[in-house]
């Protein structure tokens, strides 16, 4: 597909890609040339915990997109479900259409999260409008997809291969911020490894876009398109040199340093329910809930708020 791709500029999607600075997450739509069809992945709701707004600026630029391109959207791809982020794809879909799908595999996902969160355990086939195998093959337009499991930052990851390019997700960053984290409940960092190399062994031409960025040292701007050659000659941790033993022992010292992200449980609660918030209780208002001290399934999760006792400080100075 991808020699196919290269061959046939009419096989290259178009790629618009949209950031948004509060969560480092790259939305990316997706278009083939030879007609209006298109896909949107990873797209963000934008959510403040502290005043429980929800707001769909980011969402927005990408349907006036859409809309001033005249595209029809045909899918709203999720490469796995997200703890930094709420996804905004029932919002969009409600806007443009578009079906919404993620891997088989999001069960497994819901199998950690479901008991801590006092979720029921709907079936994935009702939340989500497609489940992809791993290799499922699908269309957009005439552009030809494929679906590829790449577990390990979550157990039910997947890539997108789109005629030329390759929508990694998490599990690669780009190649000076290096590889996702693997210490969610479910993420395995041997797996993560494996699943990299997978996509590593693409052709080195193929086009990488990355589903963040939080602009490592040294670098002026956000970035999230690379190519697979730069992935395996500069990827600080998953280069051709680094065998999976180093990055397995990398990528634990690395997730022991890391504090859970700001949105894990409202992410969660709303990406395992498709990109739905909770419905309204007896007042009219929907709630996201917070366990209180529930059992953390990979051991006690960091929690740098925690400074010794002459740091505390009651007012601001
Ligand atoms: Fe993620």
């Amino acid at each position: 597909m991808l020699d196919a791709a290269r061959r046939d500029p009419l096989r290259r999607p178009v790629v618009t890609s949209f950031f948004d600075p509060e969560t480092g997450t790259a939305s990316h739509v997706v278009r083939d040339r030879g007609s209006r069809a298109c896909a949107i992945i990873d797209s963000v709701l934008n959510f403040d915990p502290a005043t429980g707004r929800t707001s769909t600026e980011s969402a927005k630029a990408i349907r006036d997109f859409v809309d001033d391109a005249g595209l029809e959207v045909a899918w709203q791809l999720e490469t796995h479900v997200h703890a930094d982020h709420l996804s905004a794809a029932q919002w969009l879909k409600s806007a443009l259409g578009g079906q919404i799908a993620i891997g088989d595999g999001v069960a497994r996902v819901q199998a950690h999260f479901s008991p801590m969160l006092g979720l029921e355990r709907a079936a994935a086939t009702e939340v989500f409008d497609h489940l992809f195998g791993d290799g499922e093959t699908f269309h957009i337009g005439a552009l030809r997809a494929i679906a590829l499991e790449i577990p390990g930052h979550t157990p039910a990851d997947l890539a997108y291969v789109i005629g030329d390019a390759v929508f990694a997700g998490d599990i690669l960053l780009m190649p000076d911020a290096g590889s996702g984290r693997a210490d969610f409940p479910g993420g395995d960092a041997a797996q993560l490894y494996r699943s990299a190399r997978r996509l590593l062994g693409l052709p080195a031409e193929a086009r990488m876009f990355v589903g963040h960025d939080y602009r490592a040292p040294g670098r002026e701007t956000c970035a999230w398109e690379t190519t697979i050659g730069a992935q395996r000659r500069d990827n600080i941790h998953l280069r051709d040199t680094v065998d999976e033993a180093a990055f397995v022992a990398l990528r634990t010292a690395r997730d022991r340093q890391l504090r859970v992200p700001r949105l894990i449980f409202p992410a969660m609660q709303t990406n395992l329910r498709g990109g739905r918030l909770p419905p309204p209780e007896a007042n009219g208002v929907a709630y996201l809930k917070i366990p209180l001290n529930a059992p953390w399934p990979t051991g006690e999760p960091r929690t740098d708020a925690v400074l010794p006792r002459r740091q505390h400080r009651t007012a601001p100075p």
